[in-house]
This record gives C-alpha cells, structure tokens and sequence, in this order.
C-alpha cells in the first residue's frame, strides 16, 4: 500500500510503486543504448573487461553484463538498485560517465520484468538484489528483493572467482523474446540479429575506449569487439580540418572537423565499413563526445542545415566535458545533446565549411594535386592556441605567401613584418561584435567583387604555383582546394594554358 501522510502544511504524496515503475519503461531505449548505458556504469567502476552473455531460450532467454569494476558493497547496492540513486545536480568525478542516478533501472525495465544485480567489493562477499515487476505489482510497495530468483542463482555466480565486480541479469524480457518459442526459428534469428545490432553500437559508442591498449574490453558471448573509427583517422586520405577550441563559462568544447575519403581513395571494404551502422547519410554531422563516449554519432543538431548525399563524408568530432550536462540537455539514454544557444553560430560556421569541403570531395574535385600540397585544404588564415589563447596568423605555406617572400632577403624583411603587424592587429574583437549583433551583415570572400579582380588575385596564385612546378591542371586542381575560390570554379576554368 501507499503510505500518504498529511499535516496542516502538506499532504504527503509517494508515488505509487507500480506505476512509476511501469513508467521508468517507456524512456525510449532499444537494447542497443539500454546496454550501453549498463556499460557506461562499468566504465564509471574502472572495469578492464565486460562480458556480455546472450542465452537464446525463447520467452526465458537472458542476458547478463559483467564487469571487473571496483563492484558494491551492500549498501551501496540498495542504493544503485533506488530510482534516483544520485542527484544529478551534484557535481560528478571528471571520468564518472553517469549523471542522473536512473540508468541502470530505467535501461533495464525497458528490456525486462526482472533485473537482478549481484555485486562483490574487494574484500567482501557478493550481495544480491532483485527489482521484479510482477511482485512490486502485485504488493504495491517498492519491495526491493534480497535474493536472485529460484533457478537464477546459478547466472550470477562469475563473482565467486573474482577480486570484485558486478553482474546485471535481465531476465523476463518481454520486449525483447515475449511470447516466443525456444525452437522457432524466425524467433532465434532475431534474436541473433539482435545480438549484431548490439555489437555493431557499442563498437561505435565505445570506440575510445576499446582502441587503446589496456582500456576496456568489451566480449559478447565470449568474443572480443573491435572498435569502429568513424573518422578514418588510419587513412591518409582523410582530411583533418582546423581543430578548433570554444568556450562556454570555463568549460572548453573541442571541434576536430574531417572530411572523409572519396570512395576511389579507400578500398571498397573500408569505405563499406566506414558507412557505420545506420549508412553513410544517416552518419554525416557532427559526433558528440562526452568523456570520450559517444552520445550522438552523426546529427547535425536542429541547426537548419539537411542531411544531404553531397555532405554524407563530413564528420565532426566534438568533445565535452561532463559539467556541461544540463546547457547540453544530455538525456537519460545518453543519445542527445544539443549545443547552447551562445555556441549554435559558430557550429553552424563549422558545420557549413566542412560541408563545403565535404561536397568538393564527393564530387570527385581536385583529384590530380602534387603530392607535395598533399590533399588537404589550403587555408590563408590558420587559428592557433597558446597559454589557452587564441590567435590567428596566415599561413605561411600558402603559395602567394611562400611566392611573395620569395625576395631579396632586405625586402622579405619588410613583407615579413607587414605580415606580422596584420597578424598582430586582426580586430577580433571588433569582428566578435559585430558578428554577435548579426551574422548576416559580414560579406562573403569577393562579394559584389568584379570577376577580373577576382580573377587577378586568382592568377596571382596560379602563377606561383606553376613557377613552383606544377603543371596547369595541377594548379587549377589546388585552387578549387583553395579559401575562398572553391566558390569560383567558372573563373579557374578560364585560366590560361601557358602563364608566358
Ligand atoms: N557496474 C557497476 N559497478 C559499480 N557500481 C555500479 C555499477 N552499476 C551501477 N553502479 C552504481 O549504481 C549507481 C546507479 O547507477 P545508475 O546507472 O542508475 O545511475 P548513474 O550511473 O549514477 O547515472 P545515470 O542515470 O546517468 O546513468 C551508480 O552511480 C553507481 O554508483
Ligand atoms: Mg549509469
């Protein structure tokens, strides 16, 4: 029963037990992300290993997740197994994964009726404690049980040879296997399809993690999974943009934008691989971070710009630290998170520049460059970072650059200290303010500019990079790679064969 008590000043209102608890379910995980969020708590408990065990039984199937984490003693245990274990105001160690103190309920309810979790401390012996939905039902009170349930025992017993650890056991899944037969085909097989979709998610969110050598291994039915890099940072032929750092209060957010492969520069497994679990152009955008879990794997955000064929090879890494959670709007599931409102303009600059390069790289543009200007973008101004300082200089590879200093040294002297004084005196602050007023007043690279002007600067460059050996074609290939003519492929097309 439901105990409620009143006073002059309140009525005392609990809510009723089984309720609630058929509410924690509908949190909107699958048993990819409910699983996940399980590890995540593995994670948090410093665990090398975690075994995930898939037993095909049909309605009686089950699954257990075990960890060699630091483990819990009794009364931590109550407490873990407690809705809201932990208010998610309080501040969280810089590694803790967890936020709200509801994961391990609301992620398994959502999978099963009856969620069993044995833990053992160093030093202790293991304690177990047992939600059941059926019996919580039927008492109405929030009766937490003190052992496993007959005939369960045996699946809890990995801890007996172990320092500490935990073990979650879902059993009574009956939105995974309700209702089905243990030889039904067509019932085992989605079940083992099932087991694939696992996988292929927590090597995608846990990809960090599993990449480093004596991080975490994560073994589903005895096999070990190997991490998916969604950046193909291995290949050559993945341009890694400017990193950039942003700030919100003191929390630094850090943006590494890649543009991957054309399909022709990767073999055709790779390039399959690299589509990630839900497609190419499912997993364009952004890729959210927070501690080096993956919370979003490819969203651009809510910030107007579409997923579109054209930009599916832009990815952005972004990282953040875990005292962001509530300007982040981090859910429970660990699946969503948007950027507050005052970094939203400058994530949509990187979001619109890498989609920019990103489409160039699609259409198969600029293929044929000297190996020595390699495949990356050639950017005028380059941002840098000292002593948590920003700053911007020019790029002193940039071929007018490189062309112009290309004097006698007296009068390089000259060019080299006008480039410092504009380096020195870019008006930052002027531009941040006028661009906090509106974004859309600043003007475009040539804007409103004549062709011939453009085309003057243009051919600037194009001799420079000609007397520096490269052959026309080589040369208009590296300028539509080139801030801000990629915008002026007409006018490249219109540059002379011979520069004499
Ligand atoms: N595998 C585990 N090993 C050790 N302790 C655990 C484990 N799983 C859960 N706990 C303990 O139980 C607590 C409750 O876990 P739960 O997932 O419900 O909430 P949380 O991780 O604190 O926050 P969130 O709701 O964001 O996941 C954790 O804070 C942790 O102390
Ligand atoms: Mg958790």
């Amino acid at each position: 029963m439901v105990r409620e008590r009143a006073n002059d000043e309140y009525d005392l209102v609990e809510p009723r037990a089984p309720a609630m608890l058929e509410s924690l379910r509908a949190f909107g995980y699958n048993i990819q992300t409910a699983i996940a969020d399980l590890i995540d708590n593995s994670i948090s408990a410093g665990a090398k290993n975690v075994w995930l065990q898939f037993y095909w039984d049909g309605s009686e199937s089950y699954i257990s997740i075990l960890d060699d984490g630091k483990g819990m003693t009794e009364a931590e245990l109550v407490n873990a197994m407690r809705p809201g274990s932990r208010n998610p105001l309080e501040e969280r160690e810089p590694n803790d994964l967890g936020r709200f103190g509801l994961g391990l309920k609301t992620a398994s309810f959502s999978q099963c009726r009856r969620l069993t979790v044995c833990a053992k401390a160093v030093n202790q012996n293991s304690v177990t404690r047992r939600w059941d939905l059926d019996y919580v039902s039927q008492t109405g009170e929030w009766r937490l049980l003190r052992s496993a349930a007959s005939g369960s025992e045996e699946r809890l017993t990995a801890l007996e040879q172990m320092e500490s650890g935990t073990v979650v056991l879902w059993e009574s899944m009956d939105r995974v296997v309700g209702g089905t037969k243990t030889d039904d085909p067509k019932a085992h097989n989605r079940f083992l399809e099932m087991i694939e979709d696992v996988e292929k998610h927590l090597t995608m969110v846990f990809h960090r993690f599993l990449e480093r050598k004596n991080k975490l291994q994560i073994w589903i039915n005895q096999r070990l999974i190997e991490p998916w890099d969604p950046f193909l940072t291995n290949e050559k032929a993945t341009q890694w943009l400017p990193e950039e750092n942003l700030y919100f209060r003191e929390d630094r957010v850090v943006i590494q934008p890649y543009v991957l492969p054309h399909h022709s520069k990767v073999d055709s497994q790779t390039y399959e691989k690299a589509a990630g679990p839900n497609g190419w152009n499912a997993q364009q955008g952004f890729y959210i971070y927070r501690n080096e879990r993956m919370l979003v794997a490819g969203d651009w955000l809510g910030l107007g710009l579409q997923r579109d064929e054209h930009c599916k090879l832009a990815r952005i890494q972004v990282d953040l630290p875990n005292s962001m959670d509530s300007d982040w709007n981090i859910d429970v599931k660990k699946s969503r998170a948007r950027p507050p409102a005052s970094l939203r303009e400058d994530f949509k600059r990187i979001a619109k520049l890498t989609r920019a390069r990103a489409s160039d790289i699609y259409r198969y543009r600029g293929k044929v460059i000297a190996r020595k200007y390699s495949d990356n973008y050639v950017f005028t101004w380059l941002k840098k970072l000292k002593h948590g300082k920003v700053f911007y200089v020019i790029n002193p590879e940039h071929p007018l650059v490189k062309e112009a200093l290309n004097i006698p040294t007296e009068y390089r002297q000259i060019i080299k200290a006008l480039l410092r004084l504009i380096e020195e005196t870019v008006p930052v602050q002027q531009i941040w303010l006028d661009s906090a007023v509106s974004s859309e007043q600043h003007s475009q690279p040539f804007e409103g500019v004549p062709a011939r002007e453009v085309r003057e600067v243009m051919m600037q460059i194009y001799q420079a990079l000609i007397k520096d050996g490269l052959t026309t074609s080589e040369a208009r290939s590296l300028l539509v790679k080139m801030e801000p003519f990629q915008h002026f492929e007409e006018l490249i097309a219109t540059l002379p064969e011979s520069t004499y």
